[in-house]
Formats: C-alpha cells, sequence, structure tokens
C-alpha cells in the first residue's frame, strides 16, 4: 500500500496520518480473536492491570502466527519504508488491550524520548503504526495527541516508574499545557481496521477506560535498519535486537490464515 503525497505531507505538518478501512472485518475479527488467545496466556510478555486484566501482549509477533503475519503485513510495512526512505526492522511490538472497565491510563510522553534514553536509538527515524481491533470511540480511550509536538523534538522528561504497571518518560504538567495551548489535542476515533501512524516525537496519551467497549489496538514499531539501536537496557522482548530488514508478506496473508482456521474447524 503506497501514501498519496498529500497524506506524506498530512504526516509531516500534524505528525501522525488515519487510514480508515486498511483492514478487512474478517481479517480484524482474526487479530481481535487471536489477541484474546494471547491475553489468556501466562507469559512474561502479557502485562496486567492492577486488577489482573491484561495491559500490554509485548512481541506478540514472535509466539501468535496471525500477529507474526501481521508484523510483516505489506499494508503496514509499505507506508513506513516509504516516509523512511529505507528497509525497517521491528523495534517493539504491543498487543494494547484498554480493557473494558479496568484499562488504565497510558501519561502523556514521546515514545522516542523512551527508545533515546532506555534503547540508545540515534534518531526519531522510529515510528507507530496501529492497527484498531476494536472500535475506538471518544469515550472508551482512545489516544490522543498533540497536533504538531513532533516538530519540538525530544522534551525533557521524568521517569514515571509508578502510575502504571509500564515505566515511562513522561511529561511534565506544564509543558503538557504550553503544547496544548498551541495544538489542541486530538483523539482520533474509528472503525476496526482503522490504521494509524504516529510520528515518533509526537505527544500523546491515554486515559482510563471505565465503560464496557475494549479498546484493543495493535502497534508495530519499526524502526529505519540504518537507525538500530546502540545501548539498549530493556529486555529483548521489549526492545528487540533482531535488525534483520522485514521482507513483506503477500497482501492476502492474514485472509489464507482465516480461510485455514475456518476449514480446521469445519
Ligand atoms: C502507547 O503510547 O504506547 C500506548 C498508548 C495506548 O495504547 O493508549
Ligand atoms: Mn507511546
Amino acid at each position: 500500500m503506497k501514501l498519496t503525497e498529500q497524506q506524506i505531507a498530512e504526516f509531516h505538518d500534524l505528525g501522525y496520518l488515519i487510514i480508515p478501512d486498511c483492514f478487512s472485518p474478517e481479517e480484524v475479527a482474526l487479530l481481535r480473536d487471536e489477541a484474546e488467545a494471547v491475553y489468556r496466556l501466562d507469559r512474561q510478555e502479557v502485562w496486567r492491570e492492577k486488577s489482573g486484566a491484561p495491559r500490554t501482549a509485548f512481541a506478540a509477533h514472535t509466539y501468535n502466527e496471525a500477529f507474526r503475519r501481521l508484523g510483516r503485513h505489506p499494508r503496514l510495512i509499505q507506508p513506513v519504508e516509504q516516509v523512511f526512505g529505507e528497509q525497517l526492522y521491528m523495534h517493539q511490538y504491543k498487543v494494547n488491550a484498554k480493557a473494558a472497565f479496568d484499562g488504565e491510563v497510558w501519561q502523556w510522553h514521546q515514545d522516542y524520548g523512551t527508545w533515546a534514553r532506555d534503547d540508545g536509538m540515534p534518531e526519531p527515524r522510529a515510528m507507530n503504526i496501529s492497527v484498531f481491533l476494536d472500535e475506538v470511540m471518544p469515550i472508551n480511550g482512545p489516544l490522543m495527541f498533540i497536533p504538531k509536538s513532533h516538530r519540538h523534538g525530544v522534551l525533557d522528561a521524568g521517569h514515571d516508574l509508578e502510575t502504571t504497571s509500564y515505566p515511562l518518560w513522561t511529561l511534565d504538567k506544564d509543558k503538557v499545557s504550553t503544547l496544548v495551548d498551541q495544538g489542541g489535542i486530538v483523539a482520533p476515533t474509528g472503525r476496526p481496521g482503522t490504521v494509524l501512524l504516529f510520528h515518533g516525537n509526537l505527544v500523546h496519551g491515554s486515559a482510563g477506560n471505565i465503560t464496557p467497549y475494549p479498546r484493543k489496538i495493535v502497534y508495530l514499531t519499526l524502526c529505519a535498519v540504518s537507525n538500530y539501536i546502540r545501548k539498549p537496557t530493556r529486555a529483548e522482548w521489549i526492545a528487540h535486537q533482531d535488525f534483520t530488514p522485514i521482507t513483506p508478506l503477500d497482501d492476502g496473508c492474514l485472509r489464507e490464515l482465516a480461510a485455514q482456521q475456518k476449514a480446521a474447524a469445519e
């Protein structure tokens, strides 16, 4: 899948781009079922909220076939290759649950702030491309972005080890207020199958989910191969150290798996 020049210009201007209806209902149904199966696993990669509800499943592409295929899907790999102009490797992979009633906050942060400080990533030549597995609504803890905040480079941040189960370099309230005065806040919503990509320096966060509606989103963090991490401090399954360039699979790779599973069940 190729981005148009207008889409690329919008991404550079605002720091994010929404692509609706990128994956079909059938493809998303497969991924949603597989996410639920992954959350039931008792593995170190599956992190939980204080309530025990799932928070995030790291590295699901290494132990689940559907997520392996999604991690090499041409509809996700090609647009990011286009933006960076080179091949990519997988820096991080998360299936975030934002569980109904129990999904907790992600504080205001920049992703590249963490990749630079904790992983020794040289440049912000990595970004998240995400796929909505549930409907993302204004009420179920959507991602919130401060448009154009990616233009400020890496901002000062403090290491928050306590608010949630996931340590994060977070921005202070004064800085967030100043940025919001300039750029406002948007919360992109959309149907399951929507794709959202955003710059590594875009300031973002999300509130808790107290609704009965889960908000699962898969995040592939794709890094330009030349920008591989130099000083990893985190576990390999959080910040990967396999810098092999990703070769995309065929566009039908998820449809084929769904058909195989259906045939096996009959
Ligand atoms: C993230 O910022 O990495 C995740 C935020 C979310 O899923 O709400
Ligand atoms: Mn983030």
